[in-house]
């Protein structure tokens, strides 16, 4: 079977304090670092004259030289969300940084995914996919099937750009699908995860857990942890 993992999110840590704070989760019992990389401005040329695109989200959190510095203070797998325009952009600098996954949005990467993954591996990291609540499930399917497929698909259960949203219950209807289609694949599920769903989402097969305003928001986090844990072993 797949591994538990309990990812939470450094978004909602107090990033004056990311080494202290991570040690601390990490000592109350977490797998993995789950670091929200948010926004990045593209630049499209054309007629000598560059237009700058949307964000992929309305927010701006950390890069590749948090990341550089954090795991200068722990060897910890540090799971990556890159919410960004051009994922493509951010892979040799998040691998020389030290992350360890990387998963990119389906959303931002239609025509390269193909060279993404197998840029990604050839600098170290663990290719992932995600999908935001309004992309249909059968987006991912070419990439868990591939020649050299991403190793987790991430479920988005809030719209991307901030911790504390409300968890959408009917996201995991995504989820029941792929587990059902792929038994030992690392399905992940992110946004608005707490005790009081969880039983919910560990059911319907996903088993890399990510959260962060439950988690760090506990006054004892290691409980939070051991709950969300348990309830994906069952
Ligand atoms: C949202 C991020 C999530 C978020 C989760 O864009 O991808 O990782 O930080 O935070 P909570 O658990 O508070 O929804
Ligand atoms: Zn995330």
């Amino acid at each position: 079977g797949v591994t538990p993992n309990i990812a939470p999110s450094m978004l909602s840590a107090d990033f004056a304090n990311l080494s202290s704070e991570a040690h601390r989760i990490l000592n109350s019992g977490a797998d993995w670092l789950h670091m929200d990389v948010m926004s990045h401005l593209t630049l499209f040329f054309s007629n000598s004259s560059s237009i700058p695109c949307r964000h992929f989200v309305p927010n701006l959190t950390i890069g590749a030289p948090v990341i550089e510095s954090l795991r200068k203070h722990t060897t910890a797998y540090l799971d990556c969300h890159m919410m960004v325009t051009n994922p493509l952009d951010y892979v040799e600098p998040l691998g020389k940084a030290g992350a360890s996954g990387f998963t990119f949005h389906v959303e931002t990467s239609k025509d390269n995914w193909q060279e993404l993954i197998q840029m990604i591996k050839s600098h170290g990291m663990r290719p992932g996919v995600a999908l935001n609540p309004g992309t249909p499930i059968g987006e991912v399917y070419p990439l868990v099937e591939a020649e050299k497929p991403v190793e987790m698909v991430l479920v988005m259960t809030v719209e991307p750009g901030f911790g504390g949203q409300k968890f959408m219950p009917e996201m995991m209807d995504k989820v029941r699908i792929l587990r059902k289609r792929y038994p030992l694949l690392d399905i992940e599920v992110d946004g608005g995860l707490g005790p009081s769903n969880i039983d919910m989402a560990a059911s319907a097969g996903a088993n890399c857990i990510v959260a962060g305003s439950s988690v760090f928001g506990a006054s004892e986090p290691a409980e939070v942890i051991s709950l969300l844990r348990s309830s994906v072993q069952k």
